[in-house]
Parts: structure tokens; C-alpha cells; sequence
């Protein structure tokens, strides 16, 4: 036996059982998103490296190490997308869906990061992306996260903290920086490598060091809130207001300045105390500039994305049904050759019912075939023998009830189901 390969680290496989849980978020994810106006935008998992760069930002640990970059075989450098807005504002742009537009947007699907694997930190992982052009109103801010808090009810997710913050325009952050950077090069002896190496590229960056020994030196950094333009700060309180008045708890978290460079303005995140260190469950905010920077007509926009591995994680936990749907029949063909025939038969008719239906494959005895019958979740077994095959009838066992099984004839077996199942949860 050769030596099995094994996945890529930090690449999981989702195995039938955990996707049940998955499904049952993406299903509500839709269902909410759609009572929103949104609709779903598919684009490419790969694009050119350059739209990374821009928009990401040079400066980033995204940008200077998580990426997956190579080169293909015409010499292009493509990028496997570690995030989705940019791939969406560029698919935007490229289509005609931003200019003079309103656009409500999502997307869903695998991202890929090289970052160090940990529990919640994965290198291929999946977001559910939302994206609202055109609007530069801090309503919308406010239906992103309406949005989100929404999903959580749905799900019945608890213990959620909404943070928020504003980085304001770029020209006010800009002065922020030189501020803090004076501030900063005051500590140069407090601070670790990586704050040193960002006081240069990204100084903001330092902000969210999570190094223990840098949190005095941000805790009495200068505040950007003190800086911030008044149109800024204006568009921030008009969105507190507007999450009060939806009740909506939130803390304003002066520190949030998220890790790609894109943001103006609103920037937010959902986090839990459940997960250990990687507690942010979904994360956005505005954007107002890159529509322009990727080329566009310059458009107002905001977003999010949440992970789907953190999300499932924290439902998991809190234990959160998944949406499994077992067969509800379970046909049991108890022969070969016109027994075997008249069970595939029989549930192709139950299936043109409506109904969910298992068949059982590879013969075998009675006693297996309910065994697998009972584990398949299904309500009902058919069972198909000679002796029902003979006068065209199908033994009906009920496996969830203690119930004498009944003999129906094979014409009435769909409408027979159909009555029992219809109705209520099914089994
Ligand atoms: P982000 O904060 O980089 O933002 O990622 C959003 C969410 O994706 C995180 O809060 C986290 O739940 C999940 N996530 C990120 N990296 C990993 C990872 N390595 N493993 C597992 N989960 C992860 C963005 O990606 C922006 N595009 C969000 C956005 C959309 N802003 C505006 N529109």
C-alpha cells in the first residue's frame, strides 16, 4: 500500500455531519439577506495580484505575508483571494453595477490566508460577504449591522459584543498618524519588533498588537476619535442614534482599526469570549474610497464578511440545530433481479411524491437492511419480498413508533406516505 497523501495544513475537510450545522447558517444567512434586498454575486477564487496590493493595501499582513501567490504559466502573478471585496468591487466595476447604482450585494465561499493555523485561524477558510454600494449615509451602516444582529436571532446565537469605531476620512487619519507616530517614536523603547516595523508602513496597525507588553503604550496612546473630521463624527453619532433606536447594544471600541487598509469612517466587529483568541465571529465597515482606487467612478460603499468556521464553531457550542434533513423512506428491496427492479421503481415514484427517499443498494438480509434503515434516520422502511412482490404490495414498518406493520398496495405506498409525513417536523 502506497502512503496516503494528506490534506495541506490548515486546510480542513467538511465532513457531512459538521456541514449540516454550515447549512443551516447559510441557509438563514439567505433568507435574511434576501429580506434585505441583497443578491448574490459569484467571482473568481483567483485574481491578478495587483488588485490585492491595491486595495488591501501594500503594508498589511495580508498583503506582505498571507497571500498565496504564483506565478502561471504565461508568466501573470494571480493571487488565490484572501478576502472578497475586493474581488467584488473589481467584478463590480468590470460589469457596470456601481455607477450612479444602489447595489446590495453578497457572496459566500473559500478564502485563503498562510497564517499560522490555530483553533478559529485556518489557512483556507470561508466568509459569507455582504456589500451595499452607492449609499455614503450612515443608514446603511446601520442595515449592515441590522443585517448581522438579525442573523444571530435567527440562528439563536447569544453573547455576541457589537464593537464599533470610526477611522474618519483619510485626510483626517492621516494626521492622526503623524500624531501617533510622534507618540509612538516617544516608546520606541517599549515597543516589539512588530510595532517597530509597522511604525513606518502602518502605525495605526500598532493599535491592534495583541503583544502584552505593548498594551500600556496603546492604552495611553493619543485617541483618534480626538481627530477625526467633523462629517466623520457626525456620521458616526448619527449611527449610534440609529442603533439605539433598533436596540441594539454596542460598545465603541476607540482601538478597532481592522488589518486591510481600505476602511474610512464605520469600521465594526462581532466578537465573542467563547472561541479562546480568534473571537471575532464577522468584521466590516465603510469604504468609501476603493471603488475609485480599483478604477471605478467614485462610489460611497460598506460591508462585512463572517467566518463561517468561527460562526459554526460558536453555534456549535451553543448548540444550535443543524438543518439535517434524513431520508424519511427507507426502501428495502429483499431479493434480486424483479424485486431489486421494482424497488428502484417504487422510489423513483415516491421521490416524483415528493418525498425523500433512501434506497437500499447491494441486496442483502432483512436484518441489515433495517439496521441500515434505522441509522439512515428515515420514519419508514418498505420492505419489498417475494411474498409482497407476489400480490404487489409493500410492508410498511414504521421505525420512530411501535406499530404493527401494514401490508399497501404498491399504487396507494405514495399517497399512503405522503398523508403520515405530511405535517409537522419530519422525522
Ligand atoms: P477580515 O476581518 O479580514 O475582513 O475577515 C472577516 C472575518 O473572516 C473575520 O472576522 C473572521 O471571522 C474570518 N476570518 C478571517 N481570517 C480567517 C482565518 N484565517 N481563519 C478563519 N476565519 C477567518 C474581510 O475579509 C473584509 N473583506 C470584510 C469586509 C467586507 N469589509 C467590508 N466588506
Amino acid at each position: 500500500m502506497s502512503k496516503a497523501i494528506q490534506a495541506i495544513r490548515g486546510m480542513n475537510d467538511l465532513l457531512p455531519e459538521a456541514l449540516s450545522l454550515w447549512q443551516r447558517i447559510e441557509q438563514a444567512a439567505e433568507t435574511v439577506l434576501t429580506a434585505y434586498g441583497y443578491r448574490e454575486i459569484r467571482f473568481p477564487v483567483i485574481e491578478k495580484t495587483e488588485l490585492y496590493k491595491r486595495s488591501i493595501g501594500e503594508v498589511t499582513d495580508i498583503v506582505e505575508k498571507e497571500m498565496y501567490t504564483f506565478e502561471d504559466r504565461n508568466g501573470d502573478s494571480l493571487t488565490l483571494r484572501p478576502e472578497g471585496t475586493a474581488g467584488c468591487v473589481r467584478a463590480g466595476v468590470e460589469n457596470g453595477l456601481l455607477h450612479n447604482q444602489t447595489q446590495r450585494l453578497w457572496y459566500a465561499g473559500p478564502m485563503f490566508r498562510h497564517e499560522r493555523p490555530q483553533k478559529g485561524r485556518y489557512r483556507q477558510f470561508h466568509q459569507i460577504g455582504v456589500e451595499a454600494f452607492g449609499i455614503g449615509t450612515p443608514d446603511i451602516d446601520a442595515e449592515l449591522i441590522f443585517v448581522t444582529a438579525r442573523l444571530w436571532r435567527l440562528l439563536g446565537i447569544r453573547g455576541l459584543e457589537l464593537q464599533i469605531n470610526s477611522l474618519g476620512t483619510p485626510a483626517a487619519r492621516a494626521r492622526y498618524r503623524q500624531v501617533l507616530v510622534e507618540y509612538l517614536r516617544g516608546q520606541h523603547e517599549q515597543l516589539d519588533e512588530d510595532s517597530r516595523r509597522r511604525l513606518d508602513g502602518n502605525p495605526l496597525r500598532v493599535l491592534d498588537s495583541k503583544h502584552p507588553a505593548m498594551q500600556p503604550v496603546i492604552a495611553a496612546a493619543p485617541s483618534l476619535h480626538e481627530h477625526l473630521d467633523e462629517e466623520s463624527r457626525r456620521h458616526f453619532e448619527q449611527l449610534c442614534a440609529y442603533l439605539e433606536a433598533a436596540n441594539i447594544p454596542y460598545r465603541v471600541n476607540p482601538r478597532l482599526v481592522r488589518g486591510l487598509d481600505y476602511y474610512t469612517r464605520t469600521v465594526f466587529e462581532w466578537v465573542t469570549t467563547d472561541l479562546g483568541a480568534q473571537g471575532t465571529v464577522c468584521a466590516g465597515g465603510r469604504y468609501d474610497g476603493l471603488v475609485e482606487l480599483l478604477g471605478g467612478q467614485s462610489t460611497p460603499a460598506a460591508g462585512f464578511a463572517l467566518g463561517l468556521e468561527r460562526l459554526a464553531e460558536l453555534a456549535a457550542l451553543q448548540q444550535v440545530a443543524g438543518a439535517e434533513r434524513p431520508p424519511q423512506v427507507y426502501v428495502a428491496p429483499l431479493g434480486e433481479g424483479k424485486i431489486a427492479q421494482q424497488g428502484l421503481v417504487l422510489a423513483e415514484q415516491l421521490r416524483d411524491a415528493g418525498l425523500r427517499v433512501e434506497l437500499h443498494c447491494g441486496g442483502g438480509s432483512l436484518k441489515s437492511q433495517l439496521k441500515r434503515a434505522d441509522r439512515s434516520g428515515a420514519r419508514y422502511a418498505l420492505l419489498l419480498g417475494e411474498s409482497e412482490l407476489a400480490v404487489a404490495q409493500v410492508s410498511v414498518k414504521n421505525l420512530r413508533a411501535d406499530e404493527p406493520q401494514q401490508l399497501v398496495r404498491m399504487t396507494e405506498v405514495p399517497a399512503f406516505l405522503c398523508a403520515r409525513l405530511a405535517g409537522g417536523p419530519v422525522q
